[in-house]
């Protein structure tokens, strides 16, 4: 099973997370490509950060691994930003190639949990519009411990 981690981070959690599931899939002898994305202009600004992403903007992004054909497996990753996935995940999700039967797994991180569930739908209607095959979501608070993401993420693996 060969697997790509895509995700966006922007201040590390949801990058602590990719890198568990890197771990874990890697300790099961498993093939596991990161693929961390960031749009080519960073919004710094917490407000433009929740305006762009509430209005479900597609920044233009780094060059970046778009062609998902050698994968069997998409697992993608985002903070919630204003109850949406942050907009460089909308980017790629419109991009990206074809993941015609294809499997993908999808997670996000979260302070308050507002907004958590919509972000996850949000991310599965764009997996899906793509032809992939939802399999499992979840979502992980930022505060929550290496062991806990750990046993929250095995159980989907
Ligand atoms: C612009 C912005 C908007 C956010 N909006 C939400 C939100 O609507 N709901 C929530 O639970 N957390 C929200 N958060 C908290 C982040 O989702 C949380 O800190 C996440 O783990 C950050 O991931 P990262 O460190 O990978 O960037 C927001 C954070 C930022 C910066």
């Amino acid at each position: 099973m060969k697997s790509a981690v895509v995700y966006y981070s922007y201040s590390g959690n949801t990058h602590r997370v990719a890198q568990l599931i890197i771990d874990l899939l890697k300790n099961k002898g498993e093939e596991a490509t990161p693929i961390r994305i960031r749009p080519l202009k960073e919004e710094t600004s917490f407000i433009m950060q929740c305006r762009e992403a509430f209005l479900g903007k597609k920044p233009e992004l780094y060059r970046t691994l778009l062609d998902l054909k050698d994968f069997d497996r998409v697992i993608i990753g985002s903070p919630v930003w204003a109850f949406k996935p942050a907009p460089a995940i909308n980017s790629y999700l419109n991009e990206c190639s074809s993941l015609e039967g294809k499997t993908a797994i999808l997670f996000v991180t979260y302070g308050s949990g507002a907004g958590k569930d919509k972000a996850l739908q949000v991310m599965k209607k764009g997996l899906e519009a793509k032809g992939a095959r939802v399999q499992a979501m979840t979502s992980l608070q930022q505060a929550e411990s290496a062991k806990e993401c750990r046993d929250q993420i095995s159980k989907l693996l």
